[in-house]
């Protein structure tokens, strides 16, 4: 596979483009890698329950952890991923109609009804072990950064306060000119109004989903995510590679590693002698290069650290 920059905007292997079709102008700030800093950790973490001493011996020897997620993570929620074949969101939805500003142009109503149905599905489904699990490790080492492609707020539900969610997060709406930024759970009104449609928010009918407005400029709000084509929240991403390449483990849970920058980060890792791990019952992208690969679902694999 042709290496692709991570100073560009998100970009899908899946929508079919071609490395030099990516924009320049990421202010996400170059790394400088770091090397042989790992040293033996003091502190056993959990007997080996899961049946990988490779994975506890690499946990126990480590110091420095950054994890990436993606939505594979939260598939044992109950919330589909997005490339799984059948099952996942683009075998069932155009990308290029939902998750891209052009999209939100050309139909704002669809857009705003899929985020709203994507919300109401966030809200109805609990964190699962995998998420416990990274809540439960993160506090045990020196250094611990959860860098997130979901949007799902399961890992923060979960108990992790480190989250970096470098793709956004669906429980927010901002206003399509900047003017205010407001999430769900806000107890203010503005919170309440834009979020009031959500409920009846139908994917079938879009000319009658009523979008909200903002009420400074009178511009649409639109869900506060990354689509394709846009930059990353540049101090997440920035900060993103900053922890992969200073850490000595580096965890790859839930994502098929297609969509630059964030695949970048197990890249940067590696290159800064790190290990990396990657946990997905299927192989990603990364898998070749992969330390170790262990072939199972995340909440079933990481049950043994939930505690
Ligand atoms: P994908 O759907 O591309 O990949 C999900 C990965 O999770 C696949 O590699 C699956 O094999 C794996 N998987 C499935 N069930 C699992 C389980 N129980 N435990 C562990 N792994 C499991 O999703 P992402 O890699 O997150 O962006 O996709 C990255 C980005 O592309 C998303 O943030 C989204 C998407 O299009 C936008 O919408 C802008």
């Amino acid at each position: 596979m042709t290496r692709r920059s991570r100073r560009a905007p998100i970009r899908p292997a899946a929508l079919g483009v071609r490395p030099g079709t990516l924009q320049a102008g990421d202010t996400h700030a170059a790394v400088t890698p770091r090397r042989g800093h790992s040293t033996p950790g003091t502190l056993p973490l959990v007997p080996r329950y899961n049946g990988s001493m490779d994975f506890d011996g690499m946990l126990n020897a480590a110091n420095r952890v950054c994890v990436l997620t993606g939505a594979g993570v939260s598939a044992e929620s109950g919330i589909p991923t997005f490339r799984d074949a059948q099952t996942g969101f683009w075998a069932n939805f155009d990308p290029t109609e939902l998750a891209t500003p052009e999209a939100f142009r050309r139909n704002p109503g669809r857009v705003w009804a899929w985020y709203a149905m994507r919300r109401r599905m966030a809200g109805s489904v609990e964190p699962n072990a995998a998420h416990r699990a990274l809540a439960a490790l993160e506090p045990r080492f020196e250094r611990f950064a959860l860098v997130t492609q979901n949007v799902d707020s399961l890992h923060s539900r979960a108990g992790s306060s480190n989250v970096l969610e470098i793709h956004g997060n669906i429980l927010r709406a901002r206003c399509a000119s900047g003017c205010v930024t407001v999430h769900r759970d806000d107890a203010g009104p503005l919170s309440g109004e834009v979020f009031a449609g959500d409920a009846s928010a139908d994917e079938s009918d879009p000319d009658r989903v009523a979008v909200p407005r903002c009420p400074q400029c009178g511009d649409l709000f639109r869900p506060d995510v990354v689509w394709f084509g846009e930059m990353l929240p540049a101090r997440a991403i920035e900060r993103a590679f900053e922890h992969a390449a200073a850490c000595d483990l580096f965890l790859l849970i839930g994502t098929s590693a297609e969509v630059y920058p964030a695949a970048g980060l197990p890249e940067a890792a590696l290159e800064s002698g790190a290990k990396v791990v990657e946990i997905n019952p299927k192989a990603s992208a990364f898998a070749p290069r992969a330390t170790l690969s262990i072939r199972q679902p995340a909440a079933e694999f990481l049950a043994a650290y939930a505690e």
